[in-house]
């Protein structure tokens, strides 16, 4: 599939889906949002992908936020239209793939860009990078998840600062309050995310989509945390990578997981 506004690598049970809109700091339009939601349901179901990775291109952005020139104009059924849309088709589908998603964040992540690092599993960003949510400055509100996610990630009162002064703060301080869990630099942003990948990818897949299901129902009120952990506990019970994970444990040998 070709695409417009992102480029995909896959290396290695790696997918890499880089933004590709530089000269707009990869400000997500309508095309981006559509085309990024095609293409992660495009390695969500495909086997040979373990883990996918984020980012955007160019040294300066992850993603500077919607893109503003959109929007401007519209109306309020319209942006009810664009908040509901976006979550549905991405932002909530991201945070429930199966597959672990992780954002590295080598720049610039405001608005929806920093919604969007928010809708992975986990974040890693560059010593450059610069997070907020800075809609109030222009009369708005994330739409995009951000008052629910930020909160869940930062705590409360961090994410009301954050979200009430519009600023920005640092990769050190994203690590300090639990935004994101690595810093390093630019040139070395990539490798660390495919270290921590490769870790990821030596577990068993299907106990990964299990474990990603329970944790999210955690932040879902509409679901009972405890008792969705319960079952896909014992789910996990009738996979071959159990009966896999388990054996190669009692024969002293490294498992092979097939992920089902
Ligand atoms: N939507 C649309 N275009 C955007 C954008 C956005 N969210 N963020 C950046 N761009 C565009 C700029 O308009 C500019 O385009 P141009 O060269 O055609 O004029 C280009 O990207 C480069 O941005 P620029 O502002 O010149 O870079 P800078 O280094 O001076 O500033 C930022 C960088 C990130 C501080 C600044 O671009 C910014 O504040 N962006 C908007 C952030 C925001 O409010 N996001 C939330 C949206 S809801």
């Amino acid at each position: 599939m070709n695409f417009d506004t992102i480029l995909i690598d896959k290396n290695d049970g790696i997918a890499t889906i880089t933004i590709n809109r530089p000269q707009k700091l990869n400000a997500l339009n309508e095309i981006t949002i559509l085309e990024l939601s095609k293409a992660f349901e495009m390695l969500e179901n495909d086997r040979k992908i373990r883990v996918i990775v984020l980012t955007g291109s160019g040294e300066k952005a992850f993603v500077a936020g919607a893109d503003i020139s959109e929007f401007a104009n519209f109306t309020p059924g319209e942006g009810e239209i664009l908040a509901r849309k976006g979550q549905e088709m991405l932002f909530n589908f991201i945070e429930n793939l199966s597959t672990p998603v992780i954002a590295a964040i080598n720049g610039f992540a405001l608005g929806g860009g920093l919604e969007l690092a928010m809708s992975c599993h986990f974040r890693i960003a560059s010593d450059n990078a610069k997070m907020g949510l800075p809609e109030v400055s222009l009369g708005v509100i994330p739409g995009y998840g951000g008052t629910q996610r930020l909160p869940q990630l930062v705590g409360k009162g961090k994410a009301m600062e954050m979200i009430m002064t519009a600023g920005m703060i640092s990769a050190e301080e994203a690590k300090e309050v639990g935004l994101i869990n690595h810093v390093t630099s630019q040139e070395q942003l990539i490798d660390l995310v495919i270290t921590i990948a490769q870790k990821i990818m030596k577990n068993s897949p299907v106990a990964i989509a299990a474990a990603i299901k329970a944790v999210n129902a955690n932040f879902d009120f509409s679901k009972n945390g405890f008792e969705v952990e319960i079952e896909a506990f014992g789910d996990c019970f009738s996979t071959n990578d159990f009966k896999e994970g388990t054996t190669a444990f009692l024969e002293k040998r490294k498992p092979d997981f097939v992920g089902f």
